[in-house]
Order: structure tokens, then sequence, then C-alpha cells
């Protein structure tokens, strides 16, 4: 589905990811661990596309297709979608507009109604996307978009950031029905790379590898819940230490 080959950015004439390798098949998720400000978003953001991270070395392939040079509506047509960690407010136009527009206008009404009453979005068709939305109601606007999309890929960000237990549950649910895990792996057709700092939304989306990512590269790859626990346990500065 993806493969980051030797990946070097830079934000601001700064260099933040050095030499980034990374391949997510098909039906995988993976989840990303890395301190704050290590250049997490960074990546997801350079894989979808957004200005501003320049690529200076590398590759991103995506289902067999170099995709470095690629618009940012061109990688979602392809199939690419991202749950934002902050996304911006977009006064003057409704969440139902922007499902309609996410899905590529193929959801017809009664669809839209039915994907947002899962996600207990229905009330906020009418309202401007995430004005005055709290922050687990963000959250959830993301994820109906993102189902109204289908992306191939979805690149996760923080989707359980400030969110309540009982929703991270309707996220978790929703998640799991975008990304097929009610299908035998071999035949789930999506993947998805997830950021998380607590693992909380991996209790009900269950990831199959996990990364850390330290000083511009990923340091360590393995089983998610054993990465988490190692960093619960001896912290970032321990890999660092470990990665020597
Ligand atoms: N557009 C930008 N302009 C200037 N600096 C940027 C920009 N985007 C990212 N950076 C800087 O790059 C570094 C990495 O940021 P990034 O948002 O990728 O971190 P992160 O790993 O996602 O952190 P967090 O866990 O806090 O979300 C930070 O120092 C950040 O300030
Ligand atoms: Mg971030």
């Amino acid at each position: 589905m993806l493969e980051i080959k030797h990946l070097e950015v830079e934000v601001n004439n700064r260099k933040i990811l050095k030499d980034i390798n990374l391949t997510i098949k098909k039906g995988e998720v993976h989840a990303l661990f890395g301190p704050n400000g290590i250049g997490k978003t960074s990546l997801l953001n350079t894989i979808m596309g957004l200005s501003g991270y320049k690529i200076t070395k590398g590759e991103i392939i995506f289902k067999g297709k170099k995709i470095n040079d690629l618009s940012i509506d061109e990688r979602a047509r392809l199939g690419i979608g991202m749950l934002f960690q902050r996304p911006p407010v977009v006064r003057g136009v409704k969440m139902r507009q922007m499902v309609a527009l996410a899905s590529g206008k193929t959801l017809k009404d009664e669809h839209i109604e039915a994907l947002a009453k899962e996600l207990q979005m229905d009330e906020f068709l009418s309202r401007d996307v995430n004005l005055g939305f709290s922050g687990g109601e963000v959250k959830r606007a993301e994820v109906l978009q993102l189902l109204a999309q289908s992306p191939d890929l979805a690149l996760l960000d923080e989707p359980e950031s400030g969110v309540d237990i009982e929703n991270i549950s309707i996220l978790g649910y929703a998640l799991n029905r975008l990304l097929q895990k009610d299908l035998p792996i071999m035949e789930r057709k999506r993947s998805a790379l997830i950021i998380t700092h607590t693992g909380h939304i991996l209790k009900y989306v269950v990831a199959d590898v996990g990364h850390i990512m330290l000083n511009g590269r990923i340091i360590c790859t393995g089983h998610p819940e054993e990465i988490l626990q190692d960093i619960k346990k001896f912290g970032y500065k321990e890999c660092e230490l470990c990665h020597r």
C-alpha cells in the first residue's frame, strides 16, 4: 500500500525527517509513537502533500506509484485520507457539504445522515465545519469525513486525543468498519497509520505493527503493545540509548 524510502524532509529550512523508511502492506494497521515535536505530524503531512514540507531526498510510493510530486487532491483521489490532529474551522461550509464533498459527491442525503448518526453527529450536519465544536466533536467530525471518503490509506493523527472514553469507543467502532476489521486480514483492502501518545485508540483498533520515531528516523519497529509498554517503562531516553 505504502512504501517510504530514505525520506528526507525540510520544514522552514530545517531538516525534520532525516531518513524515514516505512512499508505498510494492504490490510495492515501501523501505530507511530514518538515524543512531542519529533516530526510525526510532519511525516503524515508530507505523505498527504501539504505545502511547506519539502522533500529533499527519497521516495513516497503509494500503490506502486511515486507520489512525491502529486497535489493533495490527486493523492486524495488515489485513496489517501487524513484525520488531522488540529483541523481548521471552515466558516461558511456546512458539515453536510463537507461530508458530501469528501465522498466525491457519491453519497446521497440519507447515507450522509446514516453515517452522521453512527458518529452521533446528526445534529452537526447543519453547522459550519468545526465552528464551536468541542475537542471530542472535532475528532468525530474528522472521522465522519474520513468514512465518507473511505480512503485505502487512512492517516490518523492522534484520533483519540481529547476524546472521552465512551466517544473513543464510538470512534473505534467506526474506524474498525472503515478498516474492514470484521474481515480476515488477507481480505482487508485498507490500511492505516495511527499516531498515538497513549495507545488508548489501539484498545479498539488493533494495530499490527508499531514504530518509534526519534531524531528524524524510525528507530524501532515491533509489536505495538510491547513497544508502548517499553516506552511507559523506560521512556524515550532509553530508546535513544538502546538505538545507539
Ligand atoms: N509548518 C511548519 N513551520 C515551522 N515549523 C514546523 C512546521 N511544521 C512542523 N514544524 C516543526 O517541526 C517539528 C516537528 O513537528 P510535528 O508537528 O511534526 O511534531 P509531532 O511529532 O507531531 O509532535 P506532537 O506529538 O506534539 O504532535 C516541530 O519542532 C515543529 O515546530
Ligand atoms: Mg503531531
